[in-house]
């Protein structure tokens, strides 16, 4: 994992923003390069508003200058950028190690593009040794375990409460053979109220290695 790919991954994704876009903002160490050269364009006079996922990168990105509105009156975002845990050669990616996975997707689905940026770590195979962050109503917290359990996943109940001030449980499948099937089963289980299998929002990926970025597109 290489700051400099993070960086370079942000810078080529920045090529997609144009003027007079709404910029759904995605979270992590990755995306904070993307803010910071957004800031700086918006500085220069590009002209964006942006949504964010999370308090965290809507604070930084008002902190370079860049207008973010309230999501909750906002029903259609033009570009989203995010970053990823895992991402395959089929554009599907596990996300949430940030615990912003909840308001990731929701972003994500109202985009009509969503582009995913990152360094050559995040690029697998095939998706699935990552932990699989699912946000639960805290109330549902034992019950959604125990469904979790039962597909076959190692649970850890992670520290703290989201920015929606659920929990968020880490489940560990060790490898997913089928990712369709399990987010549907997790999507069945009341209570919990969003994972971080992103099987069909990602439209494209910047992935930089060693200072080349690939561009994966579906
Ligand atoms: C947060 C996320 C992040 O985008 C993901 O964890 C990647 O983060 P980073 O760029 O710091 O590696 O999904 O919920």
């Amino acid at each position: 994992m290489s700051d400099d790919d993070k960086r370079l991954a942000a810078e080529a994704a920045l090529g997609e923003v144009q003027d007079g876009m709404l910029v759904g903002l995605g979270t992590g160490s990755t995306v904070a390069f993307l803010i910071r050269a957004l800031g700086e364009r918006v500085r220069g006079g590009l002209g964006i508003e942006a949504v964010a996922t999370s308090i965290a990168s809507a604070r930084a990105a008002e902190a370079v200058g860049i207008r973010v509105r309230d999501f909750a009156e906002v029903a259609r975002v033009d570009l989203t950028i995010d970053g990823a845990d895992e991402i395959d050669a089929w554009l599907h990616a596990i996300k949430g190690a940030g615990g912003a996975m909840l308001r990731e997707k929701v972003i994500a689905a109202a985009s009509t593009r969503m582009v995913v940026i990152a360094d050559g770590s995040k690029r697998v195979a095939a998706i699935g040794a990552a932990k699989l962050p699912v946000e639960v109503l805290p109330f549902a917290r034992a019950f959604v375990t125990a469904r979790l359990e039962a597909l076959g996943a190692a649970v850890v109940l992670r520290d703290g409460v989201t920015d929606n001030g659920n929990v968020i449980l880490d489940a560990r499948f060790g490898a997913i053979s089928d990712p369709a099937k399990l987010a549907a089963a997790i999507d069945a289980v009341p209570g919990a109220l969003g994972h971080g299998l992103f099987l069909r929002e990602v439209d494209a990926a910047y992935v930089a290695s060693a200072g080349t970025v690939e561009l994966i597109e579906r």
